[in-house]
């Protein structure tokens, strides 16, 4: 049977269909998976489900003699060197589509707390600070009727158009290529920043947008208007955001993301009241994460049997191209 290296804990269940067509070894101690540990399990597999905490380089497929396929619990790869996997000879699958929702509701979840000081006003109850009512305290911008900005309007960027258009938002994007969207304008990136009262990051992390929101970029936006990242910390340059918050450039940021991650407790922009931060939970919900480890299991079994994967990242090395076996979620399209 061929060896399949499994980098975090999966459910049982979940591994089910793998476990009559392969031999299963997993990194199930907590934490990511030690580079000691994957250079030493690697070599003689000839399949992986791995974590996008893993930095998967050249060094690795090097030493992963026998490696043929990766499936990633994750639709973002940037961990990935995928010309790197191409020249190896290693075909990758992620998982587009599952986690799309889950994470365009944390997005709004992540705006409506920090448009409206939810966080902020939660300590002050818990700090025994609440006093009486008062008609002028606390007071924030709306959240109904803002404009937001989508930087990045591919899947969840556009399942987070949909949620603002119920709250009556003005919605504009920027995005590579053009889209078909009612009711959403595209604006070139700079536009965007001027006249957005929330920016919204939700594009994919590789050597053109790292570091697209930097000093200059905080510099056009509104000084009441909020930064809101969902997509990948590096994407915004930290420093700058830093400067930004210290300075009121910004009215504040909410991030599910950060460079670096984890955040250091003392890191400066945890000391910011306006500055709300969680630890990359964007698509962590029951539904979504069994959801995408069911498809990274299901691009892996494909695989397996040389059939097509129901989700290949393109630019990898080749799938199979047998036909698709009808088990596990269909193929998706492209
Ligand atoms: P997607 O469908 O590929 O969307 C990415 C969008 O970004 C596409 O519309 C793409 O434009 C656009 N884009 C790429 N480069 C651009 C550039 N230089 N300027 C402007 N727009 C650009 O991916 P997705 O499924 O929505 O996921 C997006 C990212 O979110 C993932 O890559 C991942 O990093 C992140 N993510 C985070 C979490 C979390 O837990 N926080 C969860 C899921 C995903 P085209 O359509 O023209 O190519
Ligand atoms: C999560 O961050 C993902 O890319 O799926």
């Amino acid at each position: 049977m061929p060896r399949v290296l499994v980098s975090d804990f999966i459910p049982g269940d979940l591994l089910d269909p793998l476990a009559g067509m392969a031999e299963i070894e997993m990194w199930d101690q907590g934490g990511r998976a030690p580079r000691a540990w994957l250079l030493k399990h690697l070599p003689g597999c000839e399949g992986w489900l791995s974590m996008l905490s893993d930095d998967i380089d050249a060094e690795l497929l090097d030493a992963a003699q026998g490696l043929r396929v990766i499936s990633q619990m994750s639709v973002g790869v940037d961990n990935i060197d995928v010309s790197a996997c191409r020249e190896h000879g290693v075909t990758v699958g992620h998982t587009p589509d599952v986690l799309t929702e889950a994470t365009a509701d944390t997005a709004f979840a992540l705006m409506a707390a920090a448009v409206r000081r939810i966080p902020e006003g939660a300590q002050i109850v818990k700090s025994g600070q609440w006093g009486p009512w008062d008609p002028w305290h606390f007071l924030s911008g709306d959240l109904h009727g803002a404009t937001i900005g989508i930087v990045g309007m591919g899947r969840i960027g556009q399942a987070i158009a949909r949620r603002a258009r119920g709250f009556d938002m003005e919605v504009v994007y920027t995005a590579r290529s053009r889209k078909e969207i009612a009711d959403a304008t595209e604006i070139d990136l700079h536009g965007l920043l001027r006249m957005s009262d929330i920016v919204v990051i939700s594009v994919g992390l590789d050597g053109e947008t790292r570091g697209m929101i930097g000093r200059e970029e905080l510099k056009l936006m509104k000084e009441t208007a909020f930064l809101v990242n969902v997509a990948r910390g590096p994407i915004v340059d930290t420093d700058a955001l830093v400067a930004a918050l210290a300075a009121g450039v910004i009215g504040g940021a909410a991030l599910d993301v950060t460079d670096p991650e984890p955040l250091p407790a003392d890191h400066p922009l945890l000391e910011f009241h306006n500055c709300l931060v969680v630890p990359h939970i964007g698509s962590a919900t029951i539904g979504a994460r069994r959801a995408m480890a069911t498809l990274a299991v299901a691009n892996l079994t494909a695989y397996l049997r040389q059939q097509p994967m129901p989700a290949w990242l393109p630019g990898s090395a080749q799938q199979p191209q047998g036909d698709y076996p009808g088990t596990g979620p269909p193929p998706l399209a492209g």
